[in-house]
């Protein structure tokens, strides 16, 4: 099947996000095709750990990491100081770094609030721009950026979080349609449930990560999901949601009339903590 991904051989990959969850895998699976590949999260010391085992296993491939926190707003001047220093081009950009919050909006803590818009929202749409102005980054080429099946809908319970990979889908989709004459292609990967360190993260203190438990048939691995997104997005699809039951259930979710989904939406805010 690797042969037909067609942006991953030889290429300059950036993942954020890379120190746990879907970034790992991403790093993982990228590894083994890429000519180089660039690993950004806060937490060095799993990047160094991570690009050493990578680079155990892919002693070609050129790995670097790069700590950034990307909620701050010189993190993508620090990014592409970084390329510049190293006359490094990128040719497959994984905007993967995200957070969530589970609670009732009103109790909500801002810091978390705005830390959520400030990395969803604002440190993807700043990093692809960037690196879109500054010629490091030119077709043909591929965005892949993680949004959530949370996208589709508005959701009680995570209200700020679904409302920010609504942007990332709608961005990626226009995205998608402006820079294909560019030949750069964009895709929004939407997963449902992953296993992930993103549930613990996402539970205020005290709370209980149970609300995030869902069905097997609905969860995906990190493996799997990483792979349906890479697949998905070299067949140029500006939207995919992995997994047969979750692409069922969303296309289900998104067909649905909005005063009924309203209705049944309606039910879930009683059991918001
Ligand atoms: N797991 C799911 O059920 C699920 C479902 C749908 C969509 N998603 C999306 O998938 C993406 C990956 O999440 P995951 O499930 O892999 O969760 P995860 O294991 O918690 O990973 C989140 C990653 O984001 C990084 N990150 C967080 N804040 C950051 C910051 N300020 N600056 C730089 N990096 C930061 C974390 O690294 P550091 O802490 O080291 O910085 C970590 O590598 C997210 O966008 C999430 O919204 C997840």
């Amino acid at each position: 099947m690797w042969f037909r991904m067609k942006y991953l051989q030889g290429c300059h990959a950036l993942v954020t996000g890379a120190s746990s969850g879907l970034g790992e895998e991403f790093a993982r699976q990228i590894a083994p095709h890429a000519a180089s590949l660039i690993l950004v999260a806060r937490r060095e010391d799993r990047l160094i750990s991570l690009a050493s085992k990578l680079q155990e296993s892919h002693p070609r491939v050129e790995i670097h990491t790069l700590p950034l926190d990307l909620s701050l707003s010189d993190s993508s001047d620090r990014l592409l100081d970084f390329l510049t220093a190293r006359n490094h081009r990128l040719s497959l950009l994984v905007n993967n770094a995200g957070l969530g919050d589970h609670g009732d909006f009103a109790s909500g803590d801002w810091l978390r609030i705005q830390a959520m818009l400030d990395l969803n929202i604002v440190a993807l749409t700043r990093l692809t721009h960037s690196l879109l102005q500054s010629g490091r980054f030119r077709g043909p080429a591929a965005i892949l950026n993680v949004s959530s099946v949370a996208s589709l809908l508005p959701l009680p319970g995570l209200a700020v979080y679904a409302a920010t990979k609504a942007y990332v889908t709608s961005l990626s989709e226009a995205l998608a349609m402006e820079l294909r004459p560019h030949g750069i292609t964009v895709s929004a990967l939407c997963p449902g449930p992953v296993p992930t360190e993103f549930q613990a993260t996402a539970t205020r203190p005290g709370g209980d990560t149970g609300f995030f438990d869902a069905p097997s048939f609905l969860t995906e691995s990190p493996a799997t999901v990483v792979r349906e997104g890479l697949l998905g997005l070299s067949r140029a699809r500006p939207r995919v949601v992995p997994g047969l039951a979750m692409g069922f259930a969303a296309a289900l979710a998104v067909s649905i009339p909005l005063i009924l989904l309203r209705a049944i939406l309606q039910t879930r805010v009683s059991k918001i903590p």
